[in-house]
């Protein structure tokens, strides 16, 4: 049975990398992918996942324009570590199509009243809040809730506290977490605890191209402005590849490891964005989302690997080869 699967997204270069491996996994169907502003504003995220569904040959899936600034802050976008086009300077051709018969949020609102089906949210989530306020039925809906966002205690990527679509719009994050206490359910929050040691290495990407030739080729693409910019700030060598292991979370969850606790999002001051993780129970508050902190790197690329490029035991050991273990 095929999971039913909304993917809401900045694509952004990471993004894009979930949403191969989200349409080369056949256990996943994507009703639809919805786009609101973050790494890149939201025409340009909208334009770039034409982008990536015509790489995968799937122009058949709906992608939907949502929120084009935060709930109240200024948009800041990431285009500084996305490059000016948002994949990685990469400039593929346009892709022509998809005339708008409905914004995201009301595509989010009807589909998940009409279906059982999970939200994989990979940017800021003020679509996500916006259909809390607008139909909090359709949100009760919702099978799994996963987010790449927050942390736990790995330090911010865009200030000392905070990870990035949580900082751009704390709000949206504030009242997602509110509300999921409020009707006792969890999100699954995949942070930088566990998204930070999923590093894409030279070697990765050149095994890549010799497996994949047309996926190698896209992805060396969209990712070779990425290497740069993490040797710049953190003197990585490759990228760290946030959004991927929240998809690969949501296909094989045993990939990371976690724990139930009641998370509160700051909206404002220096620790704008940042993720109260109560560990310990202080607020006596009940768990509103599970929070990962150990992450099997070996299992991601594997999944990653297997996916994608369908390799066999013989590339797999290969594979293992070339890993880094943080
Ligand atoms: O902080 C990393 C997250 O912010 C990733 O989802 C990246 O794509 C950006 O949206
Ligand atoms: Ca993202």
């Amino acid at each position: 049975m095929k999971r039913k699967t909304i993917i809401d997204c900045d694509p952004g270069i990471d993004d894009s990398l979930a949403l191969i491996l989200a349409l080369s996994s056949d256990d996943i169907e994507v009703l639809g992918i919805t786009i609101v502003s973050g790494n890149t504003p939201v025409q340009m995220g909208f334009e770039n996942a034409k982008k990536v569904l015509k790489h995968m040959q799937r122009l058949d899936i709906p992608i939907y324009i949502g929120a084009a600034v935060p709930l109240t802050k200024d948009y800041v976008n990431a285009l500084d570590t996305h490059g000016k086009d948002g994949l990685g300077e990469s400039f593929l051709p346009d892709v022509d199509g998809y005339l708008q018969d409905k914004d995201a949020v009301s595509f989010l609102i009807e589909t998940l009243k009409k279906e059982h089906c999970s939200v994989i949210a990979l940017g800021p989530l003020t679509n996500i809040a916006q259909v809390i306020m607008k139909d909090p039925t359709a949100f009760a809906c919702i099978d799994q809730l996963i987010s790449m966002g927050g942390n736990f205690r790995s330090h911010g990527n865009c200030s000392p506290v905070a990870e990035y679509n949580y900082w751009e719009d704390p709000d949206s994050a504030a009242l997602v977490f509110q509300y999921l206490a409020k009707i006792q359910k969890q999100i699954h929050m995949i942070g930088l605890d566990v998204t930070r040691k999923i590093v894409l290495t030279p070697n990765l990407l050149s095994y890549i191209e010799h497996l994949h030739s047309y996926h190698g080729t896209f992805i060396k693409q969209i990712t070779k402005f990425y290497f740069k910019f993490h040797w710049e700030w953190e003197h990585i060598i490759g990228c760290v590849i946030n959004d991927p292991l929240a998809m690969a979370f949501y296909i094989q969850p045993q990939i990371c490891t976690g724990f139930a606790a009641y998370v509160e999002i700051v909206t404002d001051g220096a620790a704008r964005g940042q993720s109260i993780v109560d560990e310990y129970g202080f607020y006596k508050k009940k768990a509103n989302a599970y929070v990962y902190h150990q992450v099997d790197t070996f299992a991601f690329y594997h999944l990653f690997f297997e996916r994608l490029f369908q390799c066999s035991k013989a590339e797999i050991a290969y594979l293992d080869k070339l890993i880094v273990k943080e």
